[in-house]
Formats: structure tokens, sequence, C-alpha cells
């Protein structure tokens, strides 16, 4: 593809790839945590974390607040960046280039049609597919100027007691909520299994997302790409006290999501062109033309 490149985002990783790859090498090996596992029991990564990676946390941690996640909601919900196709994304998402190894990694269209390509082997729905192919779309906040700590990252809820089950817990000591007690209550503003509906999560590329596919797909899908980084709920158990029922039916497709966004990768890389009349027939099937960014 003929595109201008753009640079490097803002962080401290050499790209949003370095991110992915910690959550690769955090849940390589071992099945999901019992829900309820002993909050003490879950592994600090203090020690474990290469440097950039801690740092980036670190931001992350310290500057998702409840006011943060507002304001952004505020400037980016109205859809007023763009006007642009879902594969346009794809290509737009493509100029972001992660400096962490550009010869051997996959481009972001590559690690897209991969996940989609890896879940249409399997024989999945086609709206299943679909959600593979565009669940990262969101990173394209990126290329307008938003930080990798509000980009990515494993996502939580805001307005409540931090999990202990959230990577490098120590860090939100830095976040302002912190100091708000009615913020730290174990159900903060919200009620006992309340529903995510009704739960803020921080920023990043999931919510955002959500928000620009949520009048095309069916709730499945809409709950894959919504919470595909809410690790510290579908991975180690945890929030189980703000989901109702219904959450906890949907998190079965979360995590039948989660193995292939972490594991899908072949030998050869997708090839982009010879998929492209398959892909477009199917955002077609779903989507309008145009959507807004
Ligand atoms: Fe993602
Ligand atoms: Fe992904």
């Amino acid at each position: 593809m003929d595109q201008p490149k753009t640079p490097a985002q803002a962080g401290p990783l050499k790209g949003l790839e370095e991110w992915d790859d910690f959550v690769k090498s955090r849940y390589a090996q071992g099945a999901p945590a019992s829900p309820d596992k002993d909050p003490e029991e879950f592994r600090d990564y203090t020690d474990s974390t290469p440097e950039r990676v801690k740092e980036f946390y670190r931001l992350n941690h310290a500057h998702q607040t409840r006011d943060f996640v507002r304001e952004k909601k505020r400037e980016f919900l109205p859809g007023n960046r763009a006007q642009m196709s879902l594969w346009e994304a794809m290509e737009f998402l493509n100029t972001l280039v992660d400096e962490s190894d550009p010869d051997t990694e996959l481009s972001q269209i590559e690690h897209l049609l991969q996940t989609a390509e890896a879940i249409r082997k399997d024989g999945k729905p086609d709206w299943f597919i679909l959600t593979g192919l565009i669940h990262d779309l969101g990173k394209v906040l990126c290329l307008w100027g938003e930080p990798q700590w509000a980009v990515v990252g494993d996502t939580f809820p805001v307005g409540c007691a931090f999990s202990p089950a959230i990577v490098l817990h120590q860090y939100f000591a830095l976040n302002p909520d912190s100091k708000v007690p009615a913020y730290q209550a174990r159900l903060g503003v919200y009620s006992e299994h309340c529903g995510l509906d009704q739960v803020e999560m921080s920023w990043g590329h999931d919510e955002y997302m959500y928000h620009v596919a949520k009048d095309y797909l069916p709730e499945e899908a809409l709950y894959m790409i919504r919470y595909h980084s809410f690790y510290p709920a579908h991975h180690e158990g945890d929030y189980e006290y703000l989901m109702n029922d219904h959450d906890q039916e949907m998190f079965r497709w979360v995590r039948e999501f989660n193995p292939y966004d972490l594991y899908s990768k072949s030998d050869e890389p997708p090839k982009v062109d010879a998929l492209r009349p398959y892909y477009e027939d199917l955002i077609a099937q779903y989507f309008p033309a145009q959507l807004r960014w």
C-alpha cells in the first residue's frame, strides 16, 4: 500500500504492538483464573515487566480517571473526526508504524485479517469473523494524536475500587480517583450486579470501537469488541459483583474471542489483496458504506 507512514505514536512503547506482545506473554500459559481466586494470589509483574511497558502502565493507571473517561467520550463519541468505510479505517490504521520490529512484526491490517481468518477457519458465524476483522480499529485514536496509554492497555471500571487483578496495580496510587473515597469503595458509584452497561470503563480502543459499531452488529459481537481488553474480568474473573446474569452469559463470547486475538499467528502473513473482496462483501452485509468516526 502506498501510503505515507505516520511516525510512532506518543508514549513510552516502541509501538502499540509492544503492549499486545506483553499481554500475549502474560497469558501465554495457563487457563483463566477461577472467579473465586483470592485477590492476594494475583501475580505481581513488577520484576518481569520491561521498563517501557511499566512506564506505559504507570501513565495509564495514573491518568485514567472517571473525569478523563467522560471528557474523552464528549470528545470522540459524537463521531465528528472522519467519515470512513471500515476498509478505509483498516488502511488508515495501517499507516501507523510500530517501531518494535518493523521487518518481522505483522502490520495492523495483517493482525486483523489473521484474527478474522482463524475465526473463519473454525467455521464460526459470519458476524464473529467480521468482529475479528474490526476489533482493533479503535486504535486509529493514535493517529489523531491520542497517547498510547489512552488507546491500549487492559481496561477496568472507573468510579469504583481498582481491582488487585489489574496488572501493576500499585500505580493506581498515582491516580487522583484513589483519593476520592466514594470511588474507592468496592462498588463505588455503582450497585451490586448493576450490569456492565451501567459501568464506565477506562478509555481506549475497545470502548471507542464499540460506539462506532454499536448500531450494526449483534450483541455478542459488541461485547467482544467492548470488553476484549477487560482482562481483569474475562481472564482473572474479577468484577463479578458489577456484572448481571446477562453479562455473565455474554462473557462466554468474550472468552471465546480472546484466543483468536492472542494466538492467531500463522507462518505466512495473510494475502491482503486476495482476501479483500471476501471481506468487503462481509462488511457490506452489516455496515453502511460510510461510518462516522
Ligand atoms: Fe485490542
Ligand atoms: Fe487485537
